[in-house]
């Protein structure tokens, strides 16, 4: 018979040293030697794991069961060195470092006092555990489709002392059931990081299905987390509170708009804290990180943002900002919104907070796309003034007030059945000149619904330009001129009277300096809309009321 474990992994364990040499056959031998088979659960699939291995005995198993008590996951680590890293990727099993796991489980415990924990995706059981720890009388559910890791997270559990409260479900989480309780429950973990091309096309389905179901939209391109998200949200009751931790990429890409969008209905999200890759949330990948806390039911009024900047030696955040939910709503992207708020004198705040910035529409060639010899005949109701070159705005001053002088673009409606006669000469007659110069077949053309319209944006009240070796100039622009992508329109979220506008125009071409943008080779300096969306103004009050 084979003995339990290599003498190697023993002795170092006996000394206390670092792990290697195990094999997972050795960690489920480790794993009966530890008690796994009292915490209810045990699966056909584990029990075919432990066929013909003998529990391990002896001062090994002592030892682990001491380091666990120490608050360490012994078993946790040798999972992660007997396989490797490549190897459980396609699962998504990368560990939480357990500083991380405290701190995120002081932070419900701060909050809640849970009747009942459920971790998905519980890997060797770190946050189960952790959570028996500090929720004393809490049922503990961790929910695992490993069977080598459901194992280790029963051994974990049994050797902590929480073998009668917990349970472990070797199960998908995203068709697990769990018994309905008359108390809380709160769901923690580090859901499974896989990305979309390994989710089976069954569950892409489920998604957008799911999704559906409770009026939200889903894409296929979903990694796996937005999934566990999903299923929480189907399965977790109003006042169930949780806390995720996950790659932070779905606060900015477009699949990520599924969680944005459950965090506020349904999902209540209170909190969202970067944490940044300096601060190693996940030792074996360079990556940020994200948690994410909610309250199930809540339609959220704000959401508090913040960045962890280091979680060693100690948890070092910075202080969180409110952002109220008509921004999160409409931001696509909401990470920059995580940096701490710059502070100005008082009453000041940043021109994101009332204004949107909006880079101008791209034609994708300008030289067909602004009116010229090329497009004589067009109606007037397909051209419109617009600012197509920075030094028009340079030479506005405040404000511009002369149309004239603008440039017009052409931009058809994607419906072209309402023209007839010489208008829709012309018109055909451009198309056919486009196509001709196979401008249909352009990059940004061929994306575009109907390759011949445009799609310019309404006038923005306060245009600004964004690139240049001098600070931006921010112009009121009272004749309603369009804007292309040399300029950003600055679009108030409420309305905004004139005199705030042109006041705000005029604080923003005085105030604003180069330092505040980027600074590329040669001093030429560029403003991101959300960079400019970050400057420091007067709030609207202070402009009617300068004191
Ligand atoms: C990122 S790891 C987290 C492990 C542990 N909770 C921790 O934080 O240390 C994700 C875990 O989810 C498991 N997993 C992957 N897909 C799953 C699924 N569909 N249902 C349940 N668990 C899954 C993986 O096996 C892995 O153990």
């Amino acid at each position: 018979m084979k003995p339990p474990m290599p003498t190697v992994v023993a002795d170092q364990l006996l000394l206390g040293g670092p792990v290697g040499l195990v094999t997972e056959r050795d960690l489920v031998a480790l794993s009966l030697g530890l008690g796994a088979h009292r915490v209810g659960g045990f699966s056909p699939e584990e029990l075919a794991l432990t066929a013909s291995v003998t529990p391990a005995t002896g001062p090994l198993v002592e030892r682990v069961r001491a380091e666990i008590l120490r608050g360490k996951d012994p078993l946790g680590d040798m999972f992660c060195s007997a396989r490797t890293s490549s190897a459980r990727r396609p699962q998504g099993a990368v560990y939480t470092p357990l500083l991380i796991v405290r701190q995120m489980l002081r932070s419900i415990a701060a909050q809640a006092r849970p009747d009942r924990i459920v971790d998905p995706g519980a890997g060797s059981g770190r946050f189960i555990v952790e959570a028996g720890r500090l929720f004393s009388s809490a049922q503990l559910v961790a929910i695992e489709l490993d069977p080598l890791a459901a194992m280790l997270s029963r051994a974990h559990i049994a050797a902590a002392g929480f073998s009668e409260r917990a349970q472990v479900i070797l199960a998908d989480y995203r068709n697990a059931r769990l018994p309905r309780i008359a108390g809380q429950t709160a769901y923690v973990g580090n859901p499974p990081y896989v990305r979309h091309h390994l989710i089976a096309p069954v569950w892409k389905r489920w998604l957008v299905e799911q999704a559906h179901e409770r009026g939200l939209s889903a894409s296929q391109l979903a990694g796996l987390h937005a999934y566990f998200f999903l299923a929480t949200l189907i399965e977790a009751r109003a006042g169930d509170v949780g806390t995720f931790i996950t790659a932070a990429e779905w606060l900015d890409v477009n699949y990520g708009a599924l969680i944005r969008d459950m965090l506020l209905d349904g999902l209540g999200g209170t909190k969202i804290v970067v944490v940044e890759p300096q601060a190693e949330p996940f030792p074996d990948v360079m990556t940020t990180a994200v948690i994410t806390e909610f309250t199930v039911g809540s339609r959220p009024t704000s959401v508090q943002l913040q960045r962890v900047k280091s979680i060693r030696p100690e948890w070092v955040a910075t202080e969180a900002r409110t952002v109220g939910r008509e921004r999160l709503e409409a931001e696509s992207r909401w990470s920059h919104l995580t940096r701490p708020v710059r502070r100005g004198p008082e009453g000041y705040i940043e021109l994101g907070e009332i204004c949107r910035v909006h880079r101008g529409q791209v034609t994708g060639a300008n030289k067909v796309w602004v009116e010229g010899a090329h497009s004589s005949g067009l109606p007037d109701s397909v051209l419109f003034r617009t600012v197509t070159r920075a030094k028009e705005l340079f030479k506005a001053g405040s404000t511009l007030t002369d149309a004239t002088a603008l440039r017009r673009v052409i931009d058809l409606p994607e419906d072209l059945s309402n023209f007839s006669g010489a208008e829709k000469r012309a018109i055909e007659k451009f198309l056919a000149y486009a196509r001709s110069l196979r401008v249909n077949e352009g990059y940004v053309a061929s994306r575009r619904r109907a390759w011949w319209s445009v799609g310019l944006r309404r006038p923005a009240p306060v245009l600004a330009t964004y690139m240049a070796r001098r600070p931006p100039a921010f112009v009121r622009n009272v004749v309603e001129a369009r804007h292309i992508n040399i300029a950003h329109g600055l679009y108030p979220r409420e309305p905004l009277s004139d005199i705030v506008l042109s006041r705000l125009a005029a604080y923003l071409s005085t105030a604003t300096r180069l330092s505040d943008g980027r600074m590329y080779a040669g001093g030429l300096t560029k403003f991101e809309p959300r960079e400019m969306e970050r400057l420091l103004i007067p709030s609207p009050e202070l402009l009617m009321n300068p004191t």
